[in-house]
């Protein structure tokens, strides 16, 4: 019985911490992907994620995984390469598609530090 008790608690134990770690892979506000050129880019994760109705999967993992230190793919070429392809930030970010393209608003993503 004594038994049976320590394995019915561990039990709950052991499921209260996964529990918890599950949260802790919760999505992020906001992402700062660095570009020393051009301006970093805050990348608003929380209003992207709202604006496709909490629908993970649009991005993860079919564009990115959920990993802030995996790489983009977007920079190569001014972003070209990834809006001939419409991949990474130019899944959406491209002419014709559902957000504005790179050519002329530079300074919608990449914001120049105050001197
Ligand atoms: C519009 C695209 C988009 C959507 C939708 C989206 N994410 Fe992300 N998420 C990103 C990008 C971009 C990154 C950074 C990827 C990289 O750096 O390679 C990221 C990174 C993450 C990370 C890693 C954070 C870190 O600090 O390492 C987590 C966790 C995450 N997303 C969770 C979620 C969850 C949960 C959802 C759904 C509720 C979601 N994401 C929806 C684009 C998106
Ligand atoms: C699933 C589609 C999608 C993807 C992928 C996506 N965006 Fe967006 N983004 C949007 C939409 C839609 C808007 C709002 C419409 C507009 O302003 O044209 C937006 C707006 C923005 C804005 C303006 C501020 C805001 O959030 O309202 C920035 C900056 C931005 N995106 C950066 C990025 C970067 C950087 C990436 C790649 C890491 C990215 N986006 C990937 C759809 C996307
Ligand atoms: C939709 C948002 C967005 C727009 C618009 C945009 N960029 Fe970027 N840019 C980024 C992000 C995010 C990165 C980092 C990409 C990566 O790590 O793959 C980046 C990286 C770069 C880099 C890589 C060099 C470095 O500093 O590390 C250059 C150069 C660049 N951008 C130039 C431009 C120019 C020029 C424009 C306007 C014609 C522009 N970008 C428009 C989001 C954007």
């Amino acid at each position: 019985m004594k038994q049976l008790v320590l394995l019915v608690s561990g039990f709950f134990l052991f499921s209260g911490l996964a529990r918890l770690e599950a949260q802790q892979k919760k999505e992020p506000a906001i992402l700062v992907f660095p570009s020393k050129l051009f301006g970093d880019v805050p990348f608003d994760h929380a209003k992207h994620t709202a604006r496709e109705k909490g629908n993970c999967k649009v991005c993860h993992d079919a564009l990115w995984p959920q990993d802030a230190k995996a790489p983009l793919n977007y920079k190569a070429n001014m972003h070209k390469t990834a809006e001939a392809k419409k991949t990474s930030c130019a899944f959406c970010h491209v002419a014709g598609g559902k957000a504005f393209a790179s050519a002329n608003n530079c300074n919608k993503c990449h914001v120049k530090k105050a001197a």
